[in-house]
């Protein structure tokens, strides 16, 4: 079956489209998906629909990071990327991700932190090897356990992933 994709602000989901994307996150991250779409984040959703059935999903979202000492930069960061156990293997998670590696092109570059880098790595994706940082009001918390990939767009020229990155704090996952 093919899916159908729809790029989709969050301000313009539907009440039908926001219960979908609860439903599916919430079952496959085994947390209540609610809590991230109640947010105060304007999100752009990428649904992807098997009939009347949504059946694989991901987001974007704005965050500021900052490639060492160099000036903060626009980044789409990429999260609640799921697709339905049912419906895993048929190439849906990849086409859900490349469409939303082709309407990021105006940021600086994508970013996510990944449980799978090798899913992401096949689709494009690099990992960062620098060290991970986060600037909560003024102090600055290492955080050397996570894992984050970045992704290319025409506007990132040379990214050096040697370099430190340092993200924004916000009231949820670090990274
Ligand atoms: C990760 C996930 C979104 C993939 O969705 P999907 O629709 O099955 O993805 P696709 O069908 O496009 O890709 C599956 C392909 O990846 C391959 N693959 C599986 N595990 C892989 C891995 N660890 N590394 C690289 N490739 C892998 C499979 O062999 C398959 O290839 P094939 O289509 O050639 O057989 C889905 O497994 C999922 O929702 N997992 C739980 C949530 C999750 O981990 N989300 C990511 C959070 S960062």
């Amino acid at each position: 079956m093919v899916i159908e994709l729809h790029t989709v602000p969050s301000s313009a989901l539907t009440p039908a489209q926001t219960d979908d994307v609860i439903t599916l996150c919430s079952e496959v991250f085994r947390l209540d998906y609610a809590f991230y779409m109640n947010l105060d984040y304007e999100r752009v959703h990428v649904l992807g629909y098997a009939g009347s059935r949504l059946v694989a999903h991901a987001l974007w979202l704005t965050r500021r990071l900052r490639i060492g000492a160099g000036p903060w930069l626009t980044a789409a960061d990429v999260e609640g990327v799921a697709t339905h156990a049912d419906y895993r293997g048929r190439g849906y998670g990849s086409a859900v991700m490349r469409r939303v590696q082709q309407e990021i092109g105006d940021f600086d570059l994508g970013v996510l932190s990944p449980s799978r880098a090798d899913w992401y790595e096949r689709l494009g994706w690099v990992r960062w090897q620098g060290p991970l940082y986060i600037l909560k009001d003024d102090a600055v918390l290492v955080t050397p356990d996570d894992c984050v990939l970045v992704y290319r767009t025409p506007r990132s020229g040379d990214l050096d992933v040697q370099a430190s990155l340092t993200g924004e704090w916000r009231p949820f996952e670090l990274w």
